[in-house]
């Protein structure tokens, strides 16, 4: 669950700052669907019962989706040709879908054509976090959805499922953010366990990426990396930068769970505001996953 999250720290905070300034407001709902918040949060309740590993899902859904376009809530659109945002490599193991179009659904029953999905996105995405133990903070609202979605887009924003440092350096570069180009250092004994839980024949293995705690949103991802036993290359390389690593170092003390929580909100709220679509621009639609062909 707190899989990358130092990355919404270095990558929503700066790089968002390269996307034009939203026209969003706190309470954008207050007078238009004034218990919006409410029934997103009751729904998930329920969403959660059922599936627990969703609250992970809903907060990857919503990053993925403001990268591309904008938090346009275009990551939801299908297409019959397979040419939509979602059909990318880095979309195929997103999950949560159902989840937003469930809450749409109930949102459409109380506000019908007043609420955007991508705004529903931000607000799952807060609340799942609050759920997994982690902060809670105001999201701004007013986005309107685009409806336009494009597989080379998602492509060419998002940082592919195994993007190594060369890779992510690009990304953010003009993000004023250093990464240096460096192998992994898995610790040698975790590295063995990780093979034998996923063999290279076996392509649908699955580890937490925070093995120490799993579906708490917490310091646990900090621990994993500063211990070197980071799944992803991308994760191991933030020891290797002297700012990135000076902050795991930080986070791999269980005082600093109130920076860690408060530096989080504040990365949250700037990756929302990515790209987005307001006043007259884009649509309210009755469902979030129409066809765009
Ligand atoms: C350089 C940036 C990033 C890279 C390379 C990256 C890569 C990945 C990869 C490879 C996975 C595993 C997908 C799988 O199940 O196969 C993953 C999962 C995840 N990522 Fe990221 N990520 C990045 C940034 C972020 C950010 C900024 C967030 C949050 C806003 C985030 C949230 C998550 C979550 C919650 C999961 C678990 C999803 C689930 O359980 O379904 N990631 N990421």
């Amino acid at each position: 669950m707190a899989s990358a999250t130092f990355l919404i720290l270095v990558a929503a905070a700066s790089l968002l700052a390269s996307f034009a300034q939203a026209d969003l407001q706190y309470g954008y709902y207050n007078t238009t669907c004034p218990g919006v918040e409410k029934l997103v949060r009751t729904k998930l309740e329920a969403i959660f019962a059922a599936d627990s590993t969703l609250r992970a899902g809903l907060l990857r859904l919503h990053f993925h989706d403001c990268f591309v376009r904008g938090c346009d809530a275009s990551l939801m659109l299908n297409s019959h040709n397979g040419t939509a945002e979602k059909h990318a490599d880095p979309n195929l193991t997103v999950r949560g879908y159902e989840a937003i179009e469930a809450i749409k659904e109930v949102v459409e029953k109380a506000c019908p054509l007043v609420v955007s999905c991508a705004d529903i996105m931000a607000m799952a995405a807060r609340d799942a976090v609050n759920f997994s133990a982690g902060p809670h903070y105001e999201v701004e609202t007013g986005r309107r959805d685009g409806n336009v979605s494009m597989l080379e887009e998602a492509l060419t924003n998002l940082p592919p499922a195994d993007g190594n440092v060369t890779v992510l350096t690009e990304y953010f570069a003009d993000k004023n953010l250093t990464m240096k180009d460096q192998d992994p250092s898995l610790e040698p004994a975790y590295g063995k366990t990780l093979t034998t839980k996923c063999p290279a024949e076996k392509m649908a293995s699955v580890v937490p990426m925070d093995d120490v705690t799993v579906d708490k949103f917490d310091l646990g991802y900090y621990e994993s990396v500063y211990n070197h036993r980071a799944v992803l290359r991308s994760d191991a390389a933030l020891l290797d930068d002297s700012l990135t690593g000076a902050y795991v170092a930080l986070m791999n003390n269980a005082s600093s769970l109130d920076i860690f929580f408060a530096d989080f909100a504040v990365a949250m709220i700037n990756m929302g505001r990515a790209g987005v679509l307001t006043g007259t621009q884009g649509e309210i639609r009755e469902t979030c996953g129409v066809y765009v062909d």
